[in-house]
Order: C-alpha cells, then sequence, then structure tokens
C-alpha cells in the first residue's frame, strides 16, 4: 500500500519512554524501536536485529543505544553495530536504519522517509494544546485492526455519531437538520456542523449550568496531512460565544498512524478548559471515551475492514452521501500528495 513517507506520523507520548524503557511499534509496516538517550532526547530505529531478526526492543537499553536481547550485539543510536561480545569482539558490517523521532506538543512525531527532508517546524503548531498546563488531559491508545483511511473517514463524517453513539454522545435532537460543511483552507479540510437551540446531549449536561435546558452545539473536525484530526465540540448558551455563561467544550486530537496495511495505532487526546481539576469530569469523560472510541466505533470500523478487505474502500465504488464529502476530500487530497511525493522521488532519482 501507498503511505505518505516524508510526513510526522504520531508515534506515541513521551512518557512511554521514560525509565530506559524501549518501545517497539511497527509503522507504515516497518519495525521501529523507540528510546530516550542520556541527553534526555528521543530515538528511533529499525527493530529487527540484522544477526537472527530478533526484535531489538526485546534486549536492553545501554548507554545511548540498544543491546539485542538474543546474543547480545549492541547497536548506537546511529544504527551502526558499535559492540559485539563474541569472537574477539570483531565489528560486523551491520547496522539497522534509523528514522528521525521528534517530541513536540506533548506527542513523539516519527518520520518515515526521507530524513534529509525531516523538518520539526512541519509539525503543526495547532497541536499546542496537547500540551497545554492549563487544560485537563484525558490521553488513550487503541490498536485498530484496520485502515488507517477508516479512521480518519470516521472522524471526517460524524454523521455516525447518531446511530452509532446514538445512546452515547448523541440525542434524538440532532438526528434533525443535521447538515456538515466543508472548508478548506491550504492543506487543512475541515468539516463543520452547528446545531443551535437543541437539547444538550447527556454527556455534555454534568457540565453545563443547570438552566442551560437547550444549548447551540457545535462540531467541528480538522484534518492535518497526513492522518490527525481535530476535533473541537461543544455547547454553547444559545446564541452567546463559546466559553461565555457556562457554556464549555473540550478539544481532542485524533492521531492515526498506520501500522500496516491493514491495522492501525490510534492515539487520541481529549482536553477541556472547564473543570479542570475535576476527577469526577476526568473519570466521566474517560469512561465516554471508552465507551465511544473502544466499545463502539473500534468494533464497527474493524468489522467494516473485514468486509473492505485488503483493496483500497473507493475501489469498491461506495454509495456517497452528501455527510461524505468532507471524507472524500481528504481521501483525494491524500492521494495527490502520495502521487506528488513519489513523482518527485523518481525524478530525484533519475
Ligand atoms: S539476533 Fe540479535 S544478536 Fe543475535
Ligand atoms: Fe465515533
Amino acid at each position: 500500500m501507498n503511505f505518505l513517507k516524508n510526513a510526522w506520523y504520531a508515534a506515541g507520548w513521551p512518557d512511554e519512554l521514560n525509565d530506559g524503557k524501549l518501545v517497539g511499534r511497527r509503522f507504515l509496516n516497518e519495525p521501529v524501536v523507540m528510546f530516550r538517550k542520556s541527553d534526555g532526547t528521543v530515538a528511533a530505529m529499525g527493530d529487527r536485529c540484522p544477526h537472527r531478526f530478533a526484535p531489538l526492543h526485546l534486549g536492553r537499553h545501554v548507554g545511548d543505544g540498544v543491546q539485542c536481547g538474543y546474543h547480545g550485539l549492541e547497536f548506537g543510536a546511529d544504527g551502526r553495530c558499535m559492540r559485539n561480545p563474541h569472537g574477539g569482539g570483531t565489528l560486523p558490517n551491520a547496522s539497522v536504519p534509523t528514522y528521525p523521532l521528534a517530541e513536540k506538543h506533548g506527542v513523539l512525531w516519527i518520520w518515515m522517509g526521507d530524513a534529509t527532508k525531516a523538518d520539526e517546524s512541519l509539525i503543526s503548531d495547532s497541536f499546542a494544546f496537547v500540551a497545554d498546563e492549563k487544560r485537563a488531559h484525558i490521553k488513550g491508545y487503541l490498536h485498530i485492526e484496520a485502515n488507517y483511511m477508516l479512521l480518519v473517514d470516521n472522524l471526517m463524517d460524524l454523521s455516525h455519531g447518531l446511530y452509532l453513539h446514538a445512546g452515547s454522545l448523541s440525542n434524538r435532537d440532532m438526528q434533525d437538520n443535521f447538515e456538515l460543511k466543508t472548508r478548506v483552507e491550504g492543506d487543512v479540510i475541515s468539516s463543520e456542523r452547528e446545531q443551535p437551540n437543541i437539547e444538550p446531549p447527556a454527556i455534555w449536561v454534568p457540565a453545563l449550568p443547570p438552566e442551560a435546558a437547550r444549548i447551540d452545539y457545535f462540531s467541528y473536525n480538522e484534518w492535518q496531512k497526513p492522518s490527525n484530526v481535530i476535533h473541537p465540540v461543544g455547547c454553547r448558551r444559545v446564541g452567546k460565544p463559546e466559553g461565555v455563561d457556562g457554556g464549555v467544550s473540550s478539544r481532542s486530537a485524533h492521531m492515526f498512524t498506520p501500522e500496516t496495511d491493514t491495522s492501525s495505532h490510534y492515539f487520541y487526546s481529549n482536553s477541556r478548559d472547564y473543570g479542570v481539576d475535576s476527577q469526577e469530569a476526568d473519570a466521566r469523560i474517560r469512561k465516554m471515551l471508552a465507551t465511544a472510541f473502544g466499545g463502539e466505533d473500534k468494533p464497527m470500523i474493524e468489522a467494516q475492514q473485514k468486509m473492505v478487505g485488503n483493496v483500497d474502500l473507493m475501489a469498491l465504488r461506495p454509495v456517497i452521501l452528501p455527510s461524505d464529502k468532507p471524507a472524500v476530500m481528504v481521501r483525494r487530497r491524500l492521494a495527490q500528495l502520495i502521487a506528488e511525493e513519489q513523482r518527485n522521488a523518481s525524478s530525484e532519482a533519475a
């Protein structure tokens, strides 16, 4: 399968690399081990030992590198074999690939393409809220047995919320006048929905003032290449701007990274600026996310993947509804970016 290679993908959370831990994870079909060096910076390299192909993440973190747990070859953060404990210590001509890994806005980001093009300033500052200490954050991870674009589709078309999340995130009022508007700004494609003067969905009621029997609901999803979605959502007091008179909202990052052609890493971070110290709100939101994403989206999307099989969904000529417009635009734009990247790579190679 084709992926956009020259792009930053979410690879994990920075605290996963604390205490000398080695984290092994596959990205874009490549096995990778990640760790933190003694100067605090993070590093990533191929997870397959070139001796007998044991996963390096099952070894030990030594110095600024990794010792294979099987026969003890050691590899530095530059990927080169730097110690051989056998046969007099002659170093074999062996190395593993390395990958740029960045820690920015509370997320680890990996670049699986041409390392000379890996510029950390390309990681959008619109993810800065994920590390904003003035907000409360609920972070999570799901492993999904489905292609990452099925997850992007899921976020870009929240009409599924009316059915799949009928008991959790939506209510009857939302089914009327449901409409998604599409906005395009550069390479950011947004799917926007406003539903004025409706009953608040049950999940928002505990956070709203008791007199807020009706609210103006809003829900936006902004796709950022390659496969991340920022999702501000909430309730405004009727006719009032966001945050006024007890209106509440959250902002989430949904970061989808291909593991293989048919499996994905789903990193999510839900953040809020109301009830920041409320453990009750933490528990309620954590439960809601586990139900909606883990209990409702995940099984449906994994079952959908089985139906689609190992082909591109668009090749099956799906029925297109008006609410599919943002998701289809994202798929088209990403396909263009991948084609451009491949054209440039072949002209650079020529
Ligand atoms: S498999 Fe790694 S040293 Fe043998
Ligand atoms: Fe969903």
